[in-house]
């Protein structure tokens, strides 16, 4: 396992286990799985509905919590300070843990200023470890890491061959912030598990399109925190460690970039209504 060393001294493995779409009653024996498959790195949230089933397989496997990197979001319905706060209390107890190695922002809407002046309180009480945000475009990130007493240590957005973020990765960059990659198959989307270009890159190697994909990614330096129900594939996404692809092979994965999320934008005011309706719509569930 490579690790990257966040702004913090942290140190956090570069590829890890996304639980988002897997229903609770399956969560426990996947996360399961992905422990004994090798994965130190476990990526939840409060929007999942599945932290619990992922604190009682951390409780139950024969991997010590120390060795486990573990990740959870605030969602938008716990924005603001105290709610924020006793949210993410409330995930620890679900997660049956005294301390979060990583806690995020989810979304950047609503009172995520009062989110991230609980989560700074958090971290200095020794309760988090790092602190972060997802889906913050660049001029939001700035807005952050300026008017704040600590700036985010990550930032997880979308990123797979279609989507790279070229521009984003580079305002991070300069401000210190790690990059991790959400959806790094982009779920599937517009073939990318058969697309020829990644399958001839993957024979050069011995490796799938999904391996030449993970590898692009931590090659770039950025974390990936890829999702599977099944434990063949989980090892599949692990093996990523014994190759490197050459440089004429990260440029042809760099011009299949086509600039623009495969799910939504979050500059787009409609996406921004999309979230107050569900934000509404789920409000008894937070
Ligand atoms: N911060 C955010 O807003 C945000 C948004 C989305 C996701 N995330 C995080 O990022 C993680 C990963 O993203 P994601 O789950 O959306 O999508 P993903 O990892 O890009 O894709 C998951 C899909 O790929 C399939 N798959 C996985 N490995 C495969 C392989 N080797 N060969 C063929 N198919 C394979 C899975 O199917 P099976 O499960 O059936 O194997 C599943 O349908 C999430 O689980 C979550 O932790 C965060």
């Amino acid at each position: 396992m490579d690790y990257t060393t966040l702004a913090n001294g942290v140190k956090m493995p570069m590829l890890g286990y996304g639980v988002y779409q897997i229903p609770p009653e399956e969560t426990t024996r996947c996360v399961l799985d992905a422990l004994e498959v090798g994965y130190r790195s476990i990526d939840t949230a409060q929007a999942y509905f599945n932290e619990a089933e992922v604190g009682k397989a951390i409780e139950e496997s024969k991997v010590d919590r120390g060795d486990i990197f573990l990740t959870t979001k605030v969602w938008i319905n716990n924005a603001g300070y105290d709610k924020a706060r006793e949210s993410i209390l409330k995930s620890m107890d679900k997660l049956r843990t005294d301390y979060l190695d990583l806690c995020l922002i989810h979304q950047p809407f609503s009172d995520y200023y009062g989110t991230w002046h609980a989560m700074e309180d958090l971290y200095g009480e020794g309760r988090i470890r790092a602190i972060g945000v997802s889906n913050f475009e660049p001029d939001r990130l700035v807005d952050m890491c300026g008017f704040n007493r600590i700036k985010p240590m990550v930032n997880q957005v979308e990123i797979n061959p279609l989507c790279q973020q070229t521009e984003a990765v580079k305002w991070m960059e300069k401000y210190g912030v790690q990059p991790e990659a959400w959806a790094p198959f982009g779920e599937g989307q517009d073939g990318l598990f058969t697309n020829p270009e990644l399958a001839e890159i993957g024979r050069e190697y011995g490796k799938t399109p999904a391996q030449v994909m993970l590898r692009w990614e931590i090659q770039r330096g950025i974390v990936t925190i890829p999702k599977s129900t099944h434990i063949e594939r989980m090892a599949e996404n692990f093996n990523v460690f014994d190759f490197k692809l050459s440089d004429g092979d990260m440029g042809r994965i760099a011009s299949m970039n086509l600039d623009k999320s495969l799910f939504l934008d979050h500059e787009d005011p409609r996406s921004v209504e999309t979230f107050i309706q569900l934000t509404t719509e789920q409000k008894d569930l937070f």
